[in-house]
């Protein structure tokens, strides 16, 4: 069967990675997570105190930009692919809320996008690809065959948020993660360079009252109807 190319956009923590894993599970398609490279790049901005607390040396990071070199490396113990920072596995460190508190405004960064955007092209060159993010079905791969756009209450969102830092031990309050989630709601929405749209042609789904188990059965169903047209 011919593959195709599935671009998952939406709003932070909507799932997109969830349904994006299982699909390229179950379609045996490449997987690939553009938040994590975008995250990456924050880690590596605050690792070299080019952003922090009041400030951010975008000039600096933009200068220091050819330093950057992602990978994602397979692990076959937890079966994904994880992040790697020049040769260092970054996976944990580019998950915690502080990065998240950061990487809305990295990723505002024309020269940040276009770096990523270029990376991210050639990953999915020879189709067969779930891509998960913002401007995928916009920027990246804007002939993608099949685009989502999920979204989901603000409130369900940090919730879910919260309770996956929770089980891992951070130290949270939900407060803050509500508060985290709208204002990277905000600042993706409003960048200038490839705001979170949803294209004109991208199949929108509410999540906000699905279970894990009947969202991945509507969204795999649409996907069967994709390949058979294709
Ligand atoms: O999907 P995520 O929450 O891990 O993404 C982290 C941030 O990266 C998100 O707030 C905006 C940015 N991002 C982006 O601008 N474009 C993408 N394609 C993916 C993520």
């Amino acid at each position: 069967m011919k593959k195709i190319t599935i671009a998952i956009d939406g709003f932070s923590s909507t799932g997109k990675s969830t349904i994006a894993k299982h699909l390229a599970q179950v379609l045996n398609y490449i997987y690939v997570d553009t938040g994590a490279m975008y995250r990456a790049v924050t880690y590596f901005a605050m690792k070299n105190n080019l952003i922090g607390d009041g400030f951010f040396k975008v000039d600096e990071l933009i200068a220091k930009l050819d330093e950057v070199e992602l990978k994602f490396i397979y692990n076959p113990q937890v079966q994904l692919a994880e992040m790697y920072l020049n040769d260092e596995n970054v996976e944990q460190q580019i998950r915690t809320l502080e990065v998240s508190n950061f990487v809305s405004n990295v990723s505002t960064i024309s020269e940040v996008r276009k770096k990523l955007v270029e990376q991210q092209q050639k990953m999915g060159a020879e189709k067969g690809v779930v891509m998960d993010g913002r401007d995928i079905g916009t920027v990246v791969f804007p002939k993608a065959e099949l685009k989502l756009f999920l979204n989901a209450s603000a409130d369900k969102r940090a919730n879910r948020r919260f309770q996956e830092l929770i089980n891992k031990g951070d130290v949270v309050s939900y407060e803050e993660i509500l508060e985290n989630v709208k204002s990277r709601d905000y600042i993706d929405s409003n960048r200038e360079d490839s705001p979170l749209v949803v294209a004109s042609d991208a199949i929108e789904i509410d999540n906000s009252d699905m279970t894990k188990e009947e969202q991945f059965e509507k969204i795999y169903q649409i996907v069967q109807q994709k390949l058979q047209e294709n």
